[in-house]
């Protein structure tokens, strides 16, 4: 069984403008099909320089952001203004810089509580999408060198979650507290990219792509696997380092 769609990049900065043209296509994609794009951004410290250059030109003009709906696979819960705080990052490098509507920005209100934010974010994200089971239009995802997405993290009861669309976490490392969207929710996604990037990602990188099916062997990123919706992974060559097979050669 062959794992799933690999593009390979130089760099940083190449997967960057490489991750910014697919979410331009997908998000034009959305507009025009169903009149908005309902995107997920990714927490960590990869994406920023991904939010940096969809700010600017030439990606800034090619996405109509008045008609993006914004929502986060994950949060730590702290402030929004930490400087660990996935909503503040996004802000400070994406949404505080291009047209997106602020009633379009639904953060995870982490303020209330894990519990309490998880429930409130899984009634906002029905709302919003007026739909039980929503199916995003573009996810982005990180990785963790242990395999981890979102603040899904290996060997703990949140990844058989299969009834709740958002759940509270306990991350392995600070901060510690974490509101997460399920594998439920990420797997009906009509499309998932993940941002990988650096040689610390790479032995995980390995695990995940060339993973089998046995799902009590798969880090949590192997098992997001969206059945109705396409998923490609973004790396630079370092966390390409120990993978077998050339799917796509470097750009
Ligand atoms: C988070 C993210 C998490 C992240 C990975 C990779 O809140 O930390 O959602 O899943 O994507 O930990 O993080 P880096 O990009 O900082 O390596």
């Amino acid at each position: 069984m062959s794992g799933p769609p690999v593009r390979r990049f130089v760099d940083e900065t190449a997967l960057a403008d490489g991750a910014a043209e697919e979410i331009v296509r997908s998000a034009r994609n959305a507009s025009r099909r169903r009149g908005r794009c309902t995107l997920v951004l990714a927490g960590g410290s990869t994406p920023r320089g991904l939010y940096e250059t969809l700010s600017n030109e030439p990606y800034r003009a090619r996405i109509d952001w008045s008609s993006v709906e914004v929502f986060w696979g994950d949060e730590r819960c702290v402030p929004p203004d930490d400087p660990q705080s996935n909503y503040g990052m996004a802000q400070r490098a994406l949404l505080s810089r291009v047209g997106v509507r602020p009633a379009a920005v639904h953060r995870i209100p982490v303020e209330c509580g894990a519990e309490r934010a998880a429930a409130h974010y899984e009634q906002e994200i029905k709302r919003t999408t007026g739909e039980a089971l929503p199916r995003f239009d573009l996810v982005l995802l990180g990785m963790g060198s242990d395999g981890h997405t979102a603040s899904l993290f290996p060997g703990t009861p949140r990844l058989i979650e299969e009834r709740r669309l958002v759940v509270p976490a306990e991350s392995p490392s600070p901060p510690r507290t974490r509101v997460t969207l399920t594998l439920r929710t990420l797997n009906v996604a009509r499309r998932i990219l993940f941002l990988v990037a650096g040689t610390e990602k790479a032995p995980a990188l390995a695990r995940v792509i060339g993973a089998g099916t046995a799902a009590d062997t798969l880090l949590p990123a192997a098992l997001v696997r969206p059945r109705h919706g396409s998923l490609l992974w973004l790396v630079d060559c370092a966390a390409a380092g120990e993978l077998t097979a050339p799917e796509d050669g470097a750009r």
